[in-house]
């Protein structure tokens, strides 16, 4: 599976924690759009950057990290294609595969730990998405976007 994963200045810290986890995986291969650095960017531009990967399918699925995951979420849910989701606990994440088949997982470094970030993430990772009615419900979702 190819992941690609973005942060702002508000979460690189949490950017590398992640890659640690997804190195776990075999068979994952990760590419990281950026920021490195602490000075400032906007986080518009990063979601950008990842869901395109999404969206070409140069990528399976996406990771994107703000302070507190929200704009990004919300930036990344503007692109046709994405079903973004933002989890703070792995409950969420669990749900945000099985029902709504989130191509896009969302975190906010300055609201989720590391430990807690990384069950989110195996979680995330590990769970498919369960079909039936949730398929009917997420095809309207995307049907939304044609309105
Ligand atoms: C940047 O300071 C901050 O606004 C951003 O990381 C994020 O929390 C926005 O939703």
């Amino acid at each position: 599976m190819k992941i690609t994963i973005g942060s702002d200045h508000g979460a690189v810290e949490l950017k590398e924690e992640v890659k640690k986890v997804l190195a776990e995986f075999e068979g994952v291969e990760v590419k990281d759009v950026g920021t490195f650095g602490t000075a400032s960017v906007d986080y518009p531009d990063i979601a950008e950057k990842v869901c395109a990967d999404v969206v070409s399918g140069a990528a399976d699925r996406g990771i994107v990290l703000c302070g507190t995951g929200l704009g990004i979420s919300i930036a990344a849910n503007k692109i046709h294609g994405i079903r973004c989701a933002l989890c703070n606990d792995v409950y969420s994440a669990r749900m945000s595969r099985e029902h709504n088949n989130a191509n896009v997982l969302a975190m906010g470094g300055r609201v989720t730990g590391f430990g807690p970030a990384g069950e989110i993430v195996r979680t995330w990772m590990t769970t498919d998405f369960a079909g039936g009615r949730h398929a009917r419900r997420v095809d309207k979702i995307m049907a939304l976007e044609n309105k």
